[in-house]
């Protein structure tokens, strides 16, 4: 059955013009948008979006790197969308990233990483929620 993952464009790639570039390589890859915005994140936003990671070193420069600039949020269905999402944007350091993935075509750094996707349903569910109301998601 077809299914949902959440997005994020993050900062880095926003800033550099790679928005459109990214989300052609997703509607590519057989995922339709059904929900997206471009809005930024505060600090603390951001330190709730990455409650899970509240007691990782890399928590605090995570929250100022999310909230530095403008981002891009979307919600994407395909089927098994969690996982191919995940092969899609390749692995969280961008040099463990495979060939042709997003992040190995867009990322800068393991923190700079270009996009988020969610790591299962429930948590697709969760962040989707996070940005986006009933009315916001088209079915
Ligand atoms: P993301 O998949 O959005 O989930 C957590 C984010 O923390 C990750 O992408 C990176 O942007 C950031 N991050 C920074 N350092 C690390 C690290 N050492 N391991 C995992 N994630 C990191």
């Amino acid at each position: 059955a077809s299914n949902r993952t959440f997005t994020m464009i993050k900062p880095d790639a926003f800033g550099e013009g790679n928005s459109g570039a990214i989300l052609k390589m997703i509607e590519e890859a057989g995922f339709k948008i059904v929900a997206i915005k471009a809005t930024r994140l505060s600090a603390k936003l951001a330190g709730k979006f990455y409650a899970v990671h509240k007691e990782r070193p890399f928590y605090n420069d995570l929250c100022n790197y999310m909230s530095s600039g403008p981002i891009i949020a979307a919600i994407l269905e395909k089927d098994n969308a969690v996982e191919d999402f995940r092969k899609l944007i390749g692995a969280t350091n961008p040099e463990e990233a495979a060939e042709g993935t997003i992040r190995k075509l867009y990322a800068k750094s393991i923190e700079a990483n270009a996009v988020h996707g969610s790591d299962s349903d429930e948590n697709a569910a969760i962040e989707g929620g996070f940005f986006f109301n009933q009315f916001e998601i088209q079915s």
